[in-house]
């Protein structure tokens, strides 16, 4: 049955509900601090973490007139459209399928969830009840890497042989990080989700669904020492592997090396690199894109710095509202100004490449891949 969940308009902004209290929630990159631009689209009811007093003084930081203790709790509160759910990894899943379960629209942190059962869930319930699902990463919303998958469709490069994706940063205990980061290094956890989803997300959302995956993974050091911030000098046992590289298939001899580690204490090279037959695209880390063709001019070789004014307004718009984008993007899905860029069977099909990729590595094997997605630009990537 293709139920309607709730259906709030322009006259009234979307009632959403916060679960998770913690460092995505608050930091300066995060949610709550960059709300400003869309508080006519959005309003703050209720707030719900275990760490009742953290929720309290973010809700008072923030105007949040309701907290409570658990998610039950909150899906208990009146006219609730929606939940942000910022919790930790591992529960992913139970919370996300408990919001859909309750009829409420969802925006969550990346990954979707641990498991395949839990992803098909998810996508089923959302079907299912006419839910909306955004779910993070935010970059493929990003106008650059939209450029960059308008340009490979439109053969700007040729074909594509292969890229390379950086998607990694040192780890939370590599830094100053503002609470404890032990769980990022543990089971159910670890880089791949954490940091690999990103680069996942972005070459899949320019070339399409992947066909095949290998990967090595394995644990750089059993033990971290945290080296800044609250927790500085802890020493975290590292049971999730924090060293994964993987490849990826997309068929035709098109492939892609993508990294989930815990290792990219620094790095200079672009984000994210395509080389095709007739050029190559560069994302630049700091965002922007570069293009190099044979054919830059007539007759000559060489590389462009192409201007991104075109989009100047997005550009501007996604790095004012940084992660509080998932609102923004699930605020305008479910008012129906656009339809899911972040979709769930596009986090599905990342989930299970991460799945294979930690598969592949026990068994050193390559796997096939067999969920796919579409982008709302287009019918099929594939
Ligand atoms: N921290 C970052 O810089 C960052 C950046 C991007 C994405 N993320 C993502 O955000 C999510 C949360 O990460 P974080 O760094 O904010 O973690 P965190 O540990 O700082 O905060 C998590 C919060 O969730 C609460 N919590 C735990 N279980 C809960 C439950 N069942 N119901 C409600 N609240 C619960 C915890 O008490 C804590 O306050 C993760 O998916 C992570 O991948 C984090």
């Amino acid at each position: 049955m293709n139920e309607t969940g709730p259906q709030p308009t322009t006259e009234r902004p979307l009632r959403l509900g916060v679960l998770g209290a913690g460092t995505i929630a608050t930091a300066s990159y995060g949610v709550l601090p960059n709300l400003g631009p869309i508080r006519h689209k959005v309003e703050l009811v209720a707030i719900a973490d275990p760490e009742v007093e953290r929720a309290r003084s973010v809700a008072a930081q923030y105007g949040i007139p309701v907290v409570l203790p658990h998610l039950d709790d909150l899906l208990e509160v009146d006219e609730l459209d929606a939940v942000l759910n910022l919790t930790p990894i591992p529960v992913h899943g139970e919370t996300c399928i408990k919001i859909l379960e309750a009829g409420k629209h969802l925006a969550t942190e990346k990954p979707l969830a641990t498991t395949m059962e839990d992803a098909d869930r998810i996508c089923d319930l959302a079907r299912a009840r006419g839910l909306t699902v955004v779910c993070a990463p935010p970059n493929t919303l990003y106008p650059d890497r939209a450029e960059a998958r308008r340009l490979v469709r439109e053969g700007v490069i040729g074909k594509v042989a292969f890229a390379r994706v950086r998607s990694s940063h040192g780890g939370p205990a590599s830094g100053n990080w503002p609470l404890d980061p032990t769980w990022f290094y543990q089971k159910g956890s670890g880089p791949l989700f954490d940091m690999g989803v990103y680069g996942i997300q972005e070459i899949t959302g320019i070339l399409g669904p992947a066909q095949r995956v290998v990967a090595f993974s394995g644990i750089t050091e059993p033990v971290r020492t945290v080296r800044g911030g609250p927790f500085r000098g802890k020493e975290i046992e590292v049971t999730a592997d924090d060293n994964v590289l993987m490849m990826l298939d997309f068929g035709g001899s098109t492939y892609a090396v993508v990294d989930g580690t815990f290792n990219v204490n620094a790095a200079k090279s672009p984000k994210i690199e395509l080389f095709g037959r007739e050029g190559t695209i560069n994302v630049a880390s700091s965002g922007g894109l570069e293009i190099f063709r044979l054919d830059a001019v007539p007759g000559l070789r060489g590389w462009v710095a192409p201007s991104l004014s075109e989009v100047e307004d997005k550009v501007q718009w996604t790095s004012r509202l940084a992660r509080a984008i998932l609102v923004d993007h699930l605020a305008d899905c479910v008012m129906g100004h656009a339809a899911p860029v972040l979709n769930a069977e596009h986090a599905r099909h990342q989930l299970e490449i991460m799945l294979k990729a930690e598969e592949s590595a026990r068994k050193g094997k390559v796997l096939d891949l067999t969920t796919t997605f579409s982008l709302p630009d287009e019918t099929a990537l594939a």
